[in-house]
């Protein structure tokens, strides 16, 4: 969602800081701005509804604003529409009709999340004598720090920390005060913000990308804490006004991992970096000396149910993982939306585990679902992808995927690593349980590492699924149906297409269909069969053949060898033969690749579809 930078440092900031929100771009923004202080002057404000172009435009690439202090932001609307005077930054005192110039007052700041308690607060400003220019909950919490540091003239630490007891919800916050130049105080709740540090200069950010360029050492700031950051230092407090002492975490990602590398988009060079992806997350499972899954067996063998909970594709994934954890090991398995989880009051057993999946580890749903599940006394993993991220840190046990960094607001890699980290949990579970042998285990291990060859071999073909996409770029409605494992499938190839390509697409369980949905299918619909479980197959082509006869045109998704598929369907695409619980890493790459080259066929912004964000710290 939101993405927010800083620098201090002894460099012009404003550079600095439209090229780190340059790398927060994939998160979704509708607008963007920028406070910058040259030593003890009032800082100046510059704001722009749209594109980060119309931003560095306006500001002449940064050169325009001069100081070697300032916040930038980009905004995804939530309190207000988007608009040059609901962007970020906001002040504590009146804003121009531009948005745009020097201000005078106390506190400058930008905030990511949402503050809950926005209108109380507003109510109780307003009696004070505060007037407010925006609809946004960000200008609220900026003027309540700047009513405590003016009511009891206490410094930024105590108004920081009054103001943090005082809201409610989720917050990553930076401030500049008038009075305290050369510092940019920051506070977090429940929303991600890094600190990096390197040769005298400091760097802040929501998200990684935004400073792998110039460090990869970061400091995580915790939950409910703030901090001082000047130029190559930076203090912690907790809400008492402690010091907190802190060491750094190195991130592994490269600068080059997060450019596009002479690929078109980040979509299609991060489903070519799949192959990659599930290898390194199998090799960090898979080490001579065993299986580095942090469970212990004793716990393993007794689990009586799993509740898996996660949001959108890595939901997805648990949906697969049921099937193959179910079959495998012979364990109860729940797949549960992490919006739903959070306000159910499920019954957990004590003896279950709740999985979390998470690509980014600080998806709002997610995070809210993993308390509640640590609140019951439920052992819990994260599988989770970013390092550090806030779902990695409170979880009892963390399972780490190596996609490295995704940018694309539509998952591949991130998905493909989930899947096999899924199933390597699943092979760990089932030597526990003592319901597959060694031998099995080594097979199915030597299985699983052939995935990242035969993703290669998919690769190789895509031209087939590019042309066939060209050829139906205009349509309006797409199905997805499968059985078993297959539907699984047919979800997360649904969800690329609908939300990169904008066209209607639903999934279906194939035998669900004719109970209504197939009133839907007429003369010319597109219905995307996944058939690769050989015990499904047949029920599956009869549901096609049902489709057909009624005028779908029939797209057969498949295994080699499984070429009776050609018969009901008018277009096959075969992937290579690999263990039935695994197929799905393979079935899934001519899916993504579809849903690519839909979008890229209609000419839409494909690594940042409409209305959507990489990461939803949102409610
Ligand atoms: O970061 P997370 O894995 O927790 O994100 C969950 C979903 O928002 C995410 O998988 C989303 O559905 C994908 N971006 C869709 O491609």
């Amino acid at each position: 969602m939101c993405g927010i930078v800083g620098f201090v440092g002894h460099r012009q900031a404003a550079p600095i800081l439209l090229e780190g929100l340059s790398k927060l771009e994939y998160r979704g923004y509708d607008s963007a701005g920028l406070a910058v202080r040259d030593g003890e002057k009032n800082a100046e404000v510059v704001k722009a509804k749209g594109r980060l172009s119309f931003l560095y435009d306006k500001t002449d690439g940064g050169k325009a604003l001069v100081g070697s202090c300032g916040i930038g932001h980009t905004r995804w609307a939530t309190h207000g529409e988007p608009s040059v005077t609901n962007a970020h930054p906001h002040v504590s005192g009146n804003c121009r009709a531009s948005g745009s110039g020097e201000v005078e007052s106390e506190v400058v700041g930008v905030h990511n999340g949402i503050i809950e308690n926005y209108q109380e607060l507003k109510d109780k400003l307003l009696k004070h004598g505060y007037r407010f220019y925006s609809q946004t909950d960000t200008e609220v919490v900026i003027k309540l720090v700047d009513y405590y540091y003016k009511k009891y003239r206490i410094g930024p630490i105590d108004a920081i920390a009054k103001t943090m007891v005082r809201v409610r919800g989720s917050y990553a916050l930076e401030l500049m005060f008038k009075d305290h130049p050369g510092e940019i105080w920051v506070a977090r709740k429940d929303s991600p913000m890094i600190i990096g540090i390197n040769d005298g200069e400091s760097y802040i950010a929501s998200d990684v990308p935004a400073i792998l360029k110039y460090t990869r050492d970061v400091y995580y700031i915790g939950n409910l804490e703030f901090a001082k950051v000047v130029p190559g230092a930076v203090t912690f407090y907790n809400l008492d006004g402690d010091e907190v002492k802190k060491d750094t975490t190195h991130i592994e990602w490269d600068a080059e991992s997060a450019e596009k590398a002479g690929y078109e988009h980040f979509m299609i060079k991060e489903i070519h970096e799949q192959p990659k992806a599930v290898k390194d997350t199998l090799s960090s499972i898979f080490q001579e000396d065993g299986i580095k899954i942090s469970l212990p067996s004793s716990f393993l063998s007794s689990l009586s149910q799993i509740y898996i909970v996660a949001c959108g594709s890595a939901w997805h994934v648990g949906l697969k993982a049921q099937y193959t954890i179910e079959d495998l090991c012979g364990v109860n398995v729940r797949v549960e939306m992490a919006s739903e989880f959070r306000y159910r009051n499920l019954p957990l057993a004590k003896d279950s585990l709740v999985i979390i999946i998470s690509q980014s580890g600080e998806t709002a749903d997610s995070l809210a679902a993993l308390r509640k599940a640590k609140e019951k006394g439920v052992r819990t993993l994260a599988v989770v992808n970013v390092v550090g991220s806030s779902i990695a840190r409170e979880a009892d046990d963390t399972l780490y995927t190596l996609a490295g960094p995704e940018i694309s607001v539509a998952t591949t890699k991130a998905y493909s690593a989930q899947l096999v980290a899924l199933d390597s949990f699943a092979i760990k579970l089932a030597l526990a349980k003592g319901t597959i042998t060694e031998e099995k285990a080594k097979e199915l291990i030597d299985e699983l590492f052939s995935i990242p060859a035969k993703i290669e071999r998919i690769l190789e073909d895509k031209g087939r699924i590019q042309w066939f996409a060209s050829k139906f770029s205009n349509i309006h409605d797409a199905f997805f149906v499968g059985r078993g494992l297959d539907y699984a499938i047919a979800m997360e190839g649904s969800l690329k297409l609908k939300e990169v390509s904008y066209i209607h697409s639903e999934a279906y369980a194939a035998g669900e269909l004719k109970h209504g949905t197939i009133s839907l299918i007429d003369q010319g619909t597109l219905v995307i069969g996944i058939l690769t479980q050989d015990d499904l197959y047949e029920k599956t082509i009869s549901n096609l053949v049902e489709c057909k006869s009624r005028g779908a045109y029939i797209m057969g998704l498949t295994s080699c060898g499984k070429y009776s598929t050609e018969d009901s369907a008018d277009f096959s695409v075969y992937v290579p033969r690999i263990d039935q619980h695994f197929i799905g890493s393979l079935a899934v790459v001519p899916l993504q690749l579809l849903g690519y080259y839909m979008s890229v066929s209609r000419g839409l912004d494909v690594d940042k579809p409409r209305n959507l964000a990489k990461s939803v710290t949102v409610e």
